[in-house]
C-alpha cells in the first residue's frame, strides 16, 4: 500500500514533551500520581500541579489544573529552538491549522496550534531547568516513572493524521491495516525510538492514553502492589502485558478522574533512512496481545475528551477481542 515519505520542513519537532489535563481533586491526583506512578512534583500552584519524571529536568511533562470536569486540554511537543517555532508558522497557515502565540507559565515562547485532525498541540522549545532525580534512590517511589514518551489518539481520520504529521517531519516505525489496505493505527516519532505519537481508529479526536517509560519490569509490579495498597488497585485496567507492537511490557492505570495513563519498559531504536514501516494485520490476535489476556471492553472504548473539541463518530471498526468476548467465547 501507498504509505507517505518522510518531509524534512524547516522546523525541527524533537519529542512528545508535557501533556495538560482537568482534574476534579488535586490532591487525589497528587497522590495517584507521586505514589503510583513515582512523578515527582516540581510545584503546586494555586489549582495546577506541576509533576515530572525521576529523570526529567524540564519543568513539567504533566500538568493537572483543578476543573469542574475532566478533560485534556492539550498534548504537547518540543522543537529544538524557538526559531523553529517561528519557522513553523507558515507550514500551519499552509496546511490550514489554526496557530497563535501564547503566555504559559514556566514555559518560553508557546505556540497553541488546532492539528489537522482537531488535536489541541502546544509546542514549546524551552522550561525552566530542574535536577534531575535519578540518583536520588531514597526518594523514588512506586513505578519511577522517568520520562514521558508518547501519546495515543483516536481519531476517525487515521490516513489525514499520517499525512500530516509525516509532513511536520515524523516518521512512521509500524503500522496496522486490514487487508483491504484500511489503516487502523499508525505510530509515529520524532525521537528515534518507536512513538511519540500514536492514532488510532474511532470516534474522536479523543485521548486514548499518555505514557511514561520506565526501566525494570519489575517497577511495573510494583506500581501495581502501591496501587493496590493504596486503593486504586480497580485503575489497574490492563496488563501487566508484552505489546505486539513496540515489544514493551506494559500496564495501563486510569487515574482518579479516568484519564488512562501507561507505563511501560523498553524501546528499540528506529531512525535510519533504511528502516521500513512494520506492518501489523489487525485480524492476527497475537498482535494485540502476544500472551496474557485481552484488553478489557473500557480499554477499547472509554478515552478521554480534549476540553471543547467535539467528538466526531466514525464507521465501526472491526470487534476487537476483548477480555468478556474471550471469556465469554472459552469452550
Ligand atoms: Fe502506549
Amino acid at each position: 500500500m501507498q504509505l507517505p515519505v518522510t518531509a524534512r520542513p524547516d522546523f525541527h519537532i524533537t519529542r512528545a514533551s508535557h501533556v495538560v489535563l482537568q482534574v476534579a481533586d488535586l490532591d487525589a491526583s497528587r497522590e495517584f500520581y507521586t505514589q503510583v506512578l513515582g512523578l515527582v512534583v516540581t510545584a503546586q500552584e494555586d489549582d495546577v500541579l506541576y509533576l515530572r519524571g525521576i529523570e526529567e529536568a524540564c519543568h513539567h511533562s504533566l500538568v493537572l489544573r483543578k476543573a469542574p470536569a475532566p478533560s485534556c486540554a492539550r498534548i504537547g511537543l518540543r522543537m529544538f529552538s524557538e526559531d523553529d517555532l517561528e519557522a513553523s508558522l507558515a507550514f500551519f497557515s499552509a496546511h490550514g491549522c489554526e496557530a497563535k502565540w501564547v503566555d504559559v507559565a514556566h514555559q518560553g515562547k508557546t505556540l497553541h496550534v488546532t492539528d489537522p485532525v482537531g488535536v489541541p498541540l502546544e509546542f514549546c522549545a524551552r522550561m525552566p531547568v530542574e535536577p534531575r532525580m535519578i540518583t536520588r534512590f531514597a526518594e523514588h517511589r512506586g513505578g519511577r516513572a522517568q520520562r514521558i514518551d508518547h501519546y495515543q489518539i483516536v481519531t476517525p481520520h487515521v490516513p489525514k493524521a499520517l499525512e500530516a504529521y509525516t509532513a511536520m517531519g515524523f516518521g512512521l516505525s509500524e503500522y496496522i491495516a486490514t487487508a483491504r489496505d484500511e489503516l487502523r493505527g499508525v505510530f509515529l516519532q520524532r525521537k528515534g525510538n518507536p512513538h511519540d505519537i500514536v492514532f488510532f481508529h474511532g470516534p474522536g479526536p479523543r485521548l486514548h492514553h499518555f505514557a511514561y517509560f520506565t526501566p525494570e519490569g519489575q517497577d511495573l509490579l510494583r506500581a501495581c502492589d502501591v496501587a493496590g495498597a493504596l486503593g486504586f488497585g480497580r485503575g489497574v485496567e490492563r496488563g501487566p502485558g508484552r505489546h505486539g507492537p513496540g515489544h514493551a511490557m506494559f500496564v495501563y492505570f486510569r487515574d482518579p478522574d479516568g484519564h488512562r495513563v501507561e507505563l511501560f519498559n523498553t524501546h528499540y531504536q528506529v531512525m535510519d533512512i533504511e528502516n521500513e514501516p512494520v506492518r501489523w494485520d489487525p485480524a492476527d490476535t497475537n498482535v494485540s496481545f502476544p500472551w496474557g489476556l485481552p484488553a478489557q471492553r473500557r480499554w477499547f472504548e472509554e478515552t478521554t475528551a480534549f476540553e471543547g473539541v467535539e467528538t466526531t463518530m466514525s464507521d465501526p471498526p472491526p470487534a476487537p477481542l476483548t477480555l468478556e468476548r474471550y471469556l465469554a467465547e472459552l469452550p
